[in-house]
């Protein structure tokens, strides 16, 4: 893309402001660390890895905010940005995966000042936003290995460069497969009610010149039935010790669909996204948006709902292990058995035969 999604720029941090496309390009830079909170809670930036680096960047911002002389004070306004930060959005697990890298850096024995403190955490968000950049190009050549000459992928949501710091996850596998030169066709759901599929997707597959057609989302069924899906490509916010996997609310739909049909599911995500402390999916906390985001769709310039109806609005769901054929990682795919080779994954040590 043309920038990142997320970066340090003139002593703040900048976000492209994903609400506006893809009929506006703003770049707001945010000065306080809260205003940073407030963004990923209104989704001014979303996507996993994106609000992981979003997080990191926020808490360094936060110890150049502070006051603080000496490091146990600066601590104590780390400590209380970090609780901040962390309550911003509650699934995706890279928010509190960058808070907990960051706060680690901030303990370390060998800065002895606060201001050593302050440089090594701007240090490490930069770092940290590198990283997931090299390491997302990574996973979706890992994942394109997957990919065959003419496919038809079906996507949901957004998991292209938008939902990270630059490249993306499950989107990242399909601009690697066309770099490889390899012709694919994306069916791109439209991802109701944030419309992260019609808005943000599309608008980077059209950016690229990939290939795609946009379908509403109760249309991915049919697409699969009727043999026109060779793939599925889902992104995820947290994967448990197992292999459940949490994702943008319709995921689970698509891969029970999937497997009746004997379509491939595979979930991209980086190491950073995985939560070995929890078991099972049922443990990670599913996050409960407004219910206005479903309640104020407009159709032909007008409201489509009653007035005066409620509505619910979970903003992910967990697709059981046994729906998913594999999980794509920076580290190689891996394979069932997950409780086993999920672990491996992480600590670098998957081998050739779990893959
Ligand atoms: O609510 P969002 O837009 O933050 O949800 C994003 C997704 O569900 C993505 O699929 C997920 O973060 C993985 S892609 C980087």
């Amino acid at each position: 893309m043309m920038m990142r999604t997320i970066d340090w720029h003139a002593d703040g941090v900048r976000m492209i402001d994903q609400r506006l496309l893809p009929n506006r390009f703003e770049t707001p830079v945010y000065h306080d660390y809260r205003d940073v909170a407030r963004a990923i809670t209104d989704m001014v930036v979303r996507g996993a890895p994106a609000i992981g680096a979003a997080a990191a960047f926020g808490l360094a911002l936060a110890g150049r905010q502070s006051q603080a002389n000496d490091r146990a004070q600066l601590m104590r306004d780390l400590e209380e940005a970090a609780a901040v930060l962390r309550q911003a959005r509650p699934t995706a697990v890279n928010l509190s995966w960058a808070l907990d890298r960051l706060m680690r850096v901030a303990i370390r024995a060998d800065l002895e000042t606060a201001d050593d403190v302050r440089a090594a955490l701007m240090a490490e968000a930069q770092q940290l936003a590198d990283e997931d950049v090299a390491l997302n190009r990574r996973m979706g050549f890992n994942g394109a290995a997957l990919v065959e000459d003419g496919d038809t992928i079906l996507h949901h949501c957004n998991t292209g460069a938008l939902a990270a710091v630059d490249w993306g996850t499950a989107l990242g596998v399909v601009f690697a497969a066309h770099e490889q030169g390899k012709r694919v066709h994306v069916l791109v759901d439209e991802t109701r009610p944030r419309l992260q599929g019609a808005r943000l997707t599309a608008w980077e597959l059209k950016q690229r010149g990939i290939s795609f057609d946009l379908i509403a989302d109760n249309a991915a069924g049919h697409f699969m039935r009727t043999g026109q899906v060779r793939l599925c490509l889902v992104g995820a916010d947290r994967i448990a010790a197992n292999g459940d996997v949490a994702n943008k609310i319709g995921t689970y739909t698509l891969g029970v669909v999937a497997r009746e049909n004997g379509v491939p599911f595979y979930s991209v995500a980086p190491t950073s996204t995985v939560d070995l402390s929890l078991a099972h999916g049922d443990l990670i906390p599913i996050e409960e948006r407004n219910p206005n985001e479903v309640l104020n769709l407009q159709f032909e310039g007008e409201r489509v709902a009653p007035e005066g109806i409620t509505a619910r609005n979970p903003a992910f769901d967990v697709t059981p292990h046994r729906y998913v054929t594999a999980i794509v990682t920076e580290n190689g795919i891996v394979r069932p058995p997950f409780l086993k080779n999920l672990a491996r994954a992480v600590n670098g040590s998957l081998t050739a035969e779990s893959r």
